[in-house]
């Protein structure tokens, strides 16, 4: 089905001037960017979008390398887009990502992981919505 997900280029990734080289994988495996901005975001962002996560023993360490530099914020749409994201970001732990995958060709470990993607349906609608108005998103 025709789906919509939600992706981030981490700052590890901006900061090193991957955006274009990232979108680009998105790009030729057939998803379209329908949505795209660039944000340094707040702390009280970072620590709301990760909530998820806030008894992690990571969480410091996520909020602090998410609010250490800008993130492009995108809405990525295509089929089967959820799905085909998370094939093309690779596993979250880069010594563990396929060839070929951005992880595996740019991150730099499992907190500095270059991109970000939803995970199922439902998280992809809420993130989106965290991010983007609905007349900010032309599909
Ligand atoms: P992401 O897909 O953005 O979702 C949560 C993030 O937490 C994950 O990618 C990693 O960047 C980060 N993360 C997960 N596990 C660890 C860990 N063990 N140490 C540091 N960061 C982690």
């Amino acid at each position: 089905a025709l789906e919509r997900t939600f992706s981030m280029i981490k700052p590890d990734a901006t900061r090193r001037n991957l955006t274009g080289a990232i979108t680009k994988k998105f790009e030729e495996a057939g998803l379209t960017v329908i949505a795209s901005k660039r944000v340094w975001m707040s702390r009280r962002e970072a620590e709301g979008f990760y909530a998820v996560h806030k008894e992690r023993p990571f969480f410091g360490e996520l909020v602090e390398s998410m609010t250490s530099g800008p993130t492009v914020v995108q809405v990525l749409q295509g089929e089967n887009a959820i799905a085909k994201n998370r094939e093309i970001m690779g596993a979250t732990n880069p010594t563990q990502a396929a060839e070929g995958t951005i992880r595996k060709e740019f991150a730099l470990s499992i907190g500095e992981n270059s991109v970000h993607g939803s995970d199922a349906p439902e998280t992809a609608a809420e993130e989106v919505a965290y991010w983007f108005s609905e007349t900010e998103i032309v599909g």
